[in-house]
């Protein structure tokens, strides 16, 4: 396992072009199975996360072929269409691949196991499994709600209405996948909105969905089964959740101007960039503009003097991904930051409360740690991080991204041990960081 030392740094500059969209990447190969003929996939985010989505799918009999670089092609086959018995499916270090694809699995005459990380193995799986059990898939294997899990699907799914507990796109996702083979219409109720790419996705390609707010203020997707979906290509914007990293490293290191370019800007995907023009952050969007039913924009960051604040729970969905690069923020903040309603956090790739808060304390930040929120207790503009330490990022992408950018303002440097699992949602994320300034040395 490779590790990465963060040096402090300054007058980070120019634009960065960072990966397209892991969830958007994941919808496009996955739904893109399930339309009748052949897309092209533009911009597909080429890291391990994707590549284990795109391999499970071959597995179950799907034709896809890298054409060039992030240039991809699927044949669809149509809804229902998976095949095969023990298939072994390694979804790697990928929730959202796993949890997506159990959904389709539910919807096609096929069997297969669901294998994955050490990451991955500890995540739960009973939300996908009680609603796809519901569907009429059957589930072996099944112990302690997590992986492996094996599932047998049927042609035909039941209509269901589901009501998850938590909003999770996820969750939401898997249902609707699964809904695709059902005579009549699947219906989620989600206490607040998580990200909607599957919903624009599937309405792009042709299918009959909408979300409703109910009197209650949850929302309702409702999805007509069988739709027939038609074959256009997909332009893959770039993550909003990469682009985080370069963006916050430029609003905390010393005159700093960074532009990310294409970003998806859909209102469900920015709660992180709302949040820090809040605390004083510098942050302009440039040149939106529409993508295949996306948003998308320029980004551009400064050198900002940034104030604590409160983040509410309504907002958490809208920012799930970007807490532990917030937290870095927060470091640097004037007062407190104060995060709420973010217990999600704990069931993501790693505990990212604990791993943020432990790795903080480490610097010598101060923070608070309670079942449902965290507390970053920022530093100010004068204040300064100087021990030196070596951070394990726990098999999760973001806390290694995280705490390399903190490095960024340490004046001593940080260490960060098992960063090869950047390479799940940002490839030559070093490069790039490297080519606006940041001082990253690959040991
Ligand atoms: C994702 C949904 C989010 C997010 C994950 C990607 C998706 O999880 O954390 O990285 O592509 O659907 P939940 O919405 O399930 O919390």
């Amino acid at each position: 396992m490779n590790s990465i030392i963060s040096h402090k740094s300054s007058n980070l500059s120019g634009e960065m072009i960072v990966p397209g969209d892991k969830s958007i990447s994941h919808r496009s190969l996955i739904i893109g199975s399930a339309v009748t003929g052949k897309i092209i996939v533009n911009n597909l985010l080429e890291s391990e996360d994707v590549l284990a989505t795109a391999n499970a799918l071959r597995k179950m009999g799907v034709s896809i072929n890298k054409l060039s670089n992030n240039k991809w092609e699927v044949f669809g086959s149509g809804i229902g269409s998976l095949s095969g018995i023990n298939n072994i499916l390694d979804m790697g270090n990928s929730g959202t691949g796993a949890r997506l694809l159990m959904g389709l699995v539910a919807g096609s005459d096929v069997e297969a196991t669901f294998i994955g990380d050490q990451s991955l193995s500890k995540r739960p799986m009973k939300r996908i499994i009680s609603p796809l059990i519901e569907t009429g898939a059957t589930i072996e294997n099944f112990n302690n709600d997590t992986l492996p899990i094996k599932i047998k699907g049927s042609k035909i799914t039941l209509p269901i209405e589901y009501e998850s507990t938590v909003a999770s796109a996820q969750v939401k996702s898997s249902i609707l996948l699964a809904g695709l083979s059902s005579i009549g219409t699947t219906s989620i109720i989600e206490p607040s909105l998580s990200r909607d790419h599957t919903e624009r996705m599937l309405k792009y390609f042709g299918a009959k969905i909408e979300t409703i707010k109910l009197k209650n203020s949850k929302w309702k997707i409702i999805l007509e089964g069988i739709p027939s979906l038609k074959p256009l290509d997909i332009n893959v914007p770039s993550d909003p959740s990469s682009a985080s990293f370069p963006i916050v490293s430029a609003l905390i290191t010393p005159n700093s101007k960074v532009k990310v370019m294409n970003v998806c800007v859909n209102e469900l995907r920015t709660g992180l960039f709302k949040t820090l023009i809040e605390m004083g952050a510098k942050i302009k969007f440039m040149n939106s503009r529409e993508m295949n039913g996306e948003l998308i924009a320029d980004i551009v960051a400064e050198t900002s003097k940034l104030n604590g604040i409160t983040i509410p729970k309504s907002r958490a969905a809208s920012m799930i991904d970007e807490y532990p690069i917030l937290a870095i923020a927060a470091v640097k903040a004037e007062g407190d930051t104060i995060m709420e309603g973010v217990e999600e956090l704990r069931y993501k790739e790693t505990d990212r409360i604990k791993s943020v808060c432990e790795g903080l304390q480490k610097v010598g930040v101060q923070t608070i740690d309670t079942h449902n929120s965290m507390i970053v207790k920022g530093i100010g503009p004068q204040g300064q991080i100087n021990q030196n330490v070596e951070i394990n990022s726990n098999l999760d992408h973001r806390i290694a991204m995280s705490f390399l950018c903190l490095g960024l303002i340490s004046e001593k440097p940080i260490k960060v041990d098992n960063t090869d699992t950047i390479k799940s949602s940002f490839p030559f994320f070093l490069d790039k960081m490297k080519k606006i300034g940041a001082k990253f040395e690959q040991l």
